[in-house]
């Protein structure tokens, strides 16, 4: 039984109207179709590790409602492991500045590695964190991202699974904020512009409104 507050009937005929919803134009990915990706990933992901535990680590703060239900859905036994980095805005990110805020509390070396992450936009902080562990010789690394921004410029880093590609626009929800907020939404929306330009904006308007 889906329990949700925000029922599909709900989507399919506009954003939700609940407080948190407040600012979203339009749903992008429905819980539901979120759901059914996860369900996919994670059959898949039973095979690749059918002989073995993996350590499957959640780069925070972003990917955590999918790491979440993503692990749930797996059958297979393993091992959790948190990291938190920082990219800078954009008038830095082209200077591939990313520094770790938390590091892991396992030890890597000979363990095989699934890099969970909500979104990949630039690439640019995958791209570090593919670098940082492979340093540290693990058995291998393998990457699962909920969504992949359609972006030419990318840099084109590894990603071995994808939910979803979607187009260049500022896109919130399960997981993704915008200045903290609209993490807790169970859908991906697109924040409308006037959120971040500051029209009548009931959230703080901050000075980049770059995606990361
Ligand atoms: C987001 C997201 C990724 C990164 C992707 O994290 O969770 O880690 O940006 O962007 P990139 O491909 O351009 O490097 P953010 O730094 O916003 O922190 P958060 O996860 O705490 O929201």
């Amino acid at each position: 039984m889906d329990t949700s507050i925000f029922s599909d009937d709900l989507q399919a005929i506009g954003v939700p109207d609940h407080k948190k919803a407040r600012g979203v134009a339009r749903v992008l990915i429905s819980e539901s179709e979120i759901r059914d990706a996860i369900h996919t990933m994670a059959r898949e992901l039973d095979e690749e590790y059918a002989d073995d535990v993996p350590l499957v680590i959640c780069v925070l703060r972003g990917a955590i409602a999918f790491m979440s239900d993503l692990v749930k859905q797996m059958s297979v036994p393993l091992e959790m492991d948190f990291m938190a980095i920082s990219s800078y805005g954009s008038s830095t990110r082209s200077s591939g500045v990313v520094r770790i805020l938390k590091d892991l509390d396992e030890e890597v070396e000979g363990r095989r590695l699934l890099i969970v992450e909500d979104i990949v936009d630039s690439g640019l902080t995958l791209q570090y964190l593919l670098d940082y562990l492979e340093r540290r010789n693990p058995r291998d690394v393998r990457v699962v991202a909920l969504v992949k921004k359609d972006k030419p410029d990318a840099i084109p880093v590894q990603v071995d699974r994808v939910g979803f590609t979607v187009p260049d626009e500022f896109v919130v929800g399960y997981g993704l904020d915008y200045g903290g907020e609209y993490r807790n939404l169970p859908f991906i929306g697109v924040l409308d512009p006037s959120v971040y330009n500051g029209e009548g904006a009931q959230h703080p308007q901050l000075e980049d409104p770059s995606q990361t």
